[in-house]
């Protein structure tokens, strides 16, 4: 894990565009972390979260308000890992695939930016241990880029 915390920080080293560092930190996790079928990004835009960055099937553009991971995640201020998407209400299902997902705040400056979401075709895919990890990897993104 420290290992690719260190490399996700020399790919980003260097480069503060926060799209371009958003699309290579998506493109990292989806090919560095086994069994993802999504990994990206959704932004705050006003009442929605909009697609941003992504590595997986085509997905929902715009996350309404008070519905899905997404936005539980986005209204705690805090990682929301869900072992079973099937038995979380109002789940929303971008990919039919996705058993399991993990959704990470993405704050800048004390404000909520967007959320990083990853998805996985397993059931109870993320631990304890990935979790610290992701929350590690988007403050790596946070302190690299300007948002
Ligand atoms: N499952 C998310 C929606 C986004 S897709 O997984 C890419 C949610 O419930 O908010």
């Amino acid at each position: 894990m420290l290992l690719r915390l260190k490399q996700l920080a020399s790919l980003l080293d260097g480069q503060t565009d926060w799209l371009a560092n958003c699309a290579n930190f998506s493109a990292f996790i989806f090919q560095e972390i086994p069994q993802l079928n999504w990994a990206g990004f959704y932004r705050l835009q006003g009442d929605e979260l909009v697609l941003g960055p992504f590595q997986g099937k085509v997905a929902c553009s715009r996350l309404k308000r008070g519905k899905g991971v997404c936005w539980a995640a986005a209204e705690k201020g805090q990682t929301v890992l869900v072992p079973n998407v099937h038995v979380f209400p109002g789940h929303i299902a971008c990919d039919s695939a996705s058993q399991s997902e993990i959704v990470v705040p993405v704050v800048v400056q004390g404000k909520l930016w967007g959320v990083l979401d990853i998805d996985s075709p397993v059931k109870n895919r993320f631990t304890q241990q990935e979790q610290d990890f992701l929350e590690q990897a988007v403050q790596i993104l946070v302190q690299s880029s300007q948002f």
